[in-house]
């Protein structure tokens, strides 16, 4: 079996906060060297202060992914700023609470399609910018972030956009698998981040109960009865982008502690 190298240089999409944020720490953590993309350049300058002053090993990339240009030129940076590119992590979304959900009747067409642009074109994007490295020194590893909505109806845009990346990671697998490229997609169930608290406040408002009655409910839905944390996503995403990840490809992965009273392991 290949030992780990020493450094592998590691893109992260949505990297300024929540779980991008601490996943690029995870792969920092192991002595890699990441930069973090994200739009709001004070916030990326914030999370850049949380690796300690670290600029050897870490850059930040102001971009947006919904532009293909300025992907591009993400990339291009990454590239420059690290020395090249191992390993993609796409996060990078508007938050699920954030999407509105209506009858179909009332269905507006065009917040699915700003999600989608989002989430399924922006990670196509990365991908599209950083495979040419991949296969040119035959190893990169993709790692793209669902969500367990995909299992559940509720969100028109939630369960399609998830669907969506399911998709592409699989097609993604099997066109760059020859060149010891591997792509899978992870589906966080609830993670515990820095936006948990105002989250549980809004539910606990929405449902007429305590912020602490709100997350055992939340926590009630899981088989192991507790919520992910964005640390549980990173170890998971450190290990399948690893050396010994290697066998699996084109997958996708239920991080959620399981999902109570259902029967989805056939
Ligand atoms: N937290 C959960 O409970 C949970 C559960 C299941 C799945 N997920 C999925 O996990 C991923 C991360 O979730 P999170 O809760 O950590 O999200 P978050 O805290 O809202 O962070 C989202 C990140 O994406 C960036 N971003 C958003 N739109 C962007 C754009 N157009 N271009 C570039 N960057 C953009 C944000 O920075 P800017 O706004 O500055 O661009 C930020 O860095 C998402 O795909 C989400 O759907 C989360």
């Amino acid at each position: 079996m290949s030992r780990e190298p020493q450094v592998r240089r590691v893109l992260v999409s949505g990297g300024s906060r929540g779980i991008g944020l601490r996943i690029a720490h995870a792969f920092h953590e192991e002595g890699n060297a990441v930069a973090l993309l994200a739009r709001d350049a004070e916030q990326l300058e914030r999370a850049a202060r949380s690796f300690g002053g670290d600029g050897q090993r870490m850059l930040t990339v102001a971009a947006d992914v919904r532009s293909s240009q300025s992907v591009e030129a993400a990339v291009a940076r990454t590239v420059e700023g690290l020395g090249g590119i191992d390993i993609l992590v796409n996060t990078a979304a508007a938050p699920a609470d954030q999407l509105v959900n209506r009858p179909i009747a009332e269905f507006d067409e065009d917040s699915l399609r700003a999600e989608l642009e989002t989430k399924t074109l922006g990670y196509l994007r990365t991908i599209k910018f950083v495979a040419p490295h991949f296969i040119a020194q035959r190893w990169g590893r993709i790692i793209n972030i669902g969500g367990q909505s995909v299992r559940h109806t509720g969100s028109i845009a939630a369960t399609v956009r998830n669907a969506a990346i399911s998709a592409l990671t699989k097609n993604v697998a099997d066109e760059l698998g020859s060149y010891s490229v591997t792509a899978n997609v992870v589906h966080p169930g609830f993670t515990v981040t820095e936006r948990t608290p105002e989250l549980l406040e809004g539910i606990a408002v929405r449902t007429n109960s305590t912020v602490e009655e709100a997350r055992k409910r939340l926590e009630a839905t899981t088989s192991n009865r507790k919520l992910n944390t964005a640390d549980d996503i990173a170890a998971l995403v450190v290990f399948l982008a690893s050396e010994r990840g290697s066998v699996i490809n084109g997958e996708a992965l239920h991080a959620g502690g399981g999902v109570a009273g259902s029967i989805f392991s056939y």
